[in-house]
């Protein structure tokens, strides 16, 4: 936003005093939304994109997890989302997951919008969940949309209803994202008094928009800064589990 002032950022030592002042604005705000990214998933050992073990750094995601792949590669677009489906099998919700499920339960944050396809929002006890880019497990047919088991996906089935191919229900590189999805995400953070951005490195259009649109306050927290066009209020440069951990123990 247009001559909106710099926040400060804390990290190391700080940390603590970050979310000191993070949660004055929580409990100031009325209707607070948190946006999350892959950051908020790793410390349930699942790697992110483009942080420093990212998945993106060996490997093209145009090659892999895009509507072009599944059309020109189906055999390769196949392994990469059946090796991501079984890594997802055993993963579960860190404290940080259920931290921001008893802050719904609490009513001290109102939803949350996610790019993260893992279901651990869901799964940790989150009802207000925005899948902004799917999610991995929701199986369907590419040509009608017909939903399919998992294992039919994994073990190259085709679809029962038309005999197309089958794939997971993300959204792939080159693909829009579900309108209506994203319009309940975008009136949430359209009127919210405060946004939490967690774990993502605000490279992926569109919900990079988001904290542009939200018009109360907006926090990134994240484990390294990242070069973006927005100026957030507040910064907390550490890991998702342990900021959302300092929260927690102030906020009640
Ligand atoms: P990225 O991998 O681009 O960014 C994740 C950010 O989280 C990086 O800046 C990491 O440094 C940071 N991070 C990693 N571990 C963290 C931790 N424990 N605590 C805090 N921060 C941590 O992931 P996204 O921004 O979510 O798209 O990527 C957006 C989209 O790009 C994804 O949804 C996916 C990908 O291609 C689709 O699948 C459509
Ligand atoms: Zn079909």
């Amino acid at each position: 936003m247009l001559g909106r002032k710099p926040g400060i950022e804390y990290k190391g030592e700080d940390i603590k005093k970050g979310a000191k002042i993070l949660v004055q604005l929580m409990k100031q705000s009325a209707n607070t939304v948190v946006l999350t990214g892959a950051g908020m998933d790793t410390e349930s050992d699942i790697p992110d994109f483009r942080g420093k073990n990212g998945l993106w750094r060996n490997m093209d995601p145009r090659l892999v997890a895009s509507i072009d792949s599944f059309y020109e590669n189906y055999e390769l677009f196949h392994e990469f989302y059946s090796a991501r489906i079984k890594l997802l099998e055993d993963i579960k919700p860190h404290d940080g997951h259920y931290i921001l499920a008893n802050f719904e339960r609490q009513g001290i944050i109102k939803s949350i919008a996610t790019q993260n396809v893992s279901g651990l929002h869901h799964m940790a006890g989150n009802k207000k969940v925005y899948e902004l880019h799917g999610n991995i497990k929701r199986v369907k047919c590419n040509q009608c949309n017909h939903e399919a088991e998992l294992k039919d996906f994994l073990s190259k089935k085709n679809c029962n209803k038309c005999g197309n191919l089958l794939r997971p229900g993300v959204v792939l590189f080159g693909e829009a994202l579900p309108n209506d999805v994203w319009a309940l995400a975008e009136n949430d953070i359209n009127k919210c008094d405060l946004l939490i951005v967690i774990g993502t490195s605000l490279e992926v259009y569109p919900v990079n928009q988001f904290p542009k649109i939200a018009n109360g306050k907006t926090a990134f927290l994240n484990n390294e800064d990242v070069s973006f066009d927005h100026e957030f209020d507040i910064k907390i440069i550490g890991k998702a589990k342990e900021i959302l951990q300092e929260l927690n123990a102030r906020v009640k």
